[in-house]
């Protein structure tokens, strides 16, 4: 095993942060009621235009979908007629807050000289935004988009720019991500797979199963310490 690649949103990045940190300006009434439903909706909604897409053999940039994704939440609970929310909503995301094991665990990894890469629908610009508002820059040794393939998780092209970029074997990755379809096609692609089950869910009923399980990044660095003392 020697390289770490960790899926972006949810996983590196906490999604929820944008709406939750909305709940805090109290000009726009009545949002920390719908905070949680916004947050789940775009989310849900972002993800699945992104395999729909791929179904379609479509393909639009995952900021796009971002936008269309919040738009539909934003209709959904009546708050599409405030366009300062949804802007401040966007900037919140472009800077998305990292969860707050992840710098530790990230430059632990790196003490033990094991490489690291984020594999991400979003495009390099979403990516390096986020990576540069949580500071963690000097601890990811390479970034890759889908944007360079034109198609999004789980299709195994995107997981095959990896190897072919990194010029590893699959058995050499460990895929680390919070979301289990993200999980379920790495592993189907052929890489070890370690799921962040951050909210504790159920193991989605798909092809491949995670290999390691735990609940957040300080598990994956606990796994990985017992891999190296082997
Ligand atoms: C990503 C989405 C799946 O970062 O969270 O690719």
């Amino acid at each position: 095993m020697k390289f770490c690649v960790f899926d972006a949103y949810g996983t590196l990045f906490d999604v929820n942060a944008p709406a939750r940190k909305l709940t805090k300006e109290k000009s726009i009434k009545d949002f920390s009621k719908v905070w949680s439903i916004v947050s789940a909706q775009w989310r849900e909604k972002q993800l699945s235009y992104t395999w729909l897409m791929n179904s379609m053999k479509e393909y639009k940039d995952f900021w796009s979908i971002t936008e269309d994704a919040l738009d539909y939440a934003l209709e959904l609970t009546n708050f599409n007629k405030t366009p300062e929310l949804k802007d401040k909503l966007l900037k919140f995301y472009r800077e998305l807050d990292c969860f707050p094991e992840v710098p530790k665990v990230l430059r632990e990894l790196k003490g033990l000289g094991i490489g690291t890469a984020i594999l991400s629908n979003g495009t390099k610009k979403m990516i390096n935004s986020a990576v540069m508002a949580s500071d963690i820059g000097n601890q990811i040794d390479a970034i890759f988009s889908v944007e360079d393939v034109f198609v999004f998780k789980p299709d195994p092209r995107v997981y095959n720019m990896v190897t072919d970029k990194l010029s590893l074997k699959k058995s050499e990755i460990l895929l680390i991500s919070s979301n289990c379809w993200d999980i379920s096609g790495a592993a189907n692609f052929g890489f070890n797979t370690f799921w962040v089950n951050r909210n504790q869910l159920p193991v989605d009923r798909l092809p491949a199963k995670p290999h390691f399980v735990g609940k957040d990044l300080f598990s994956v660095r606990v796994h990985l310490d017992k891999q190296f003392r082997h």
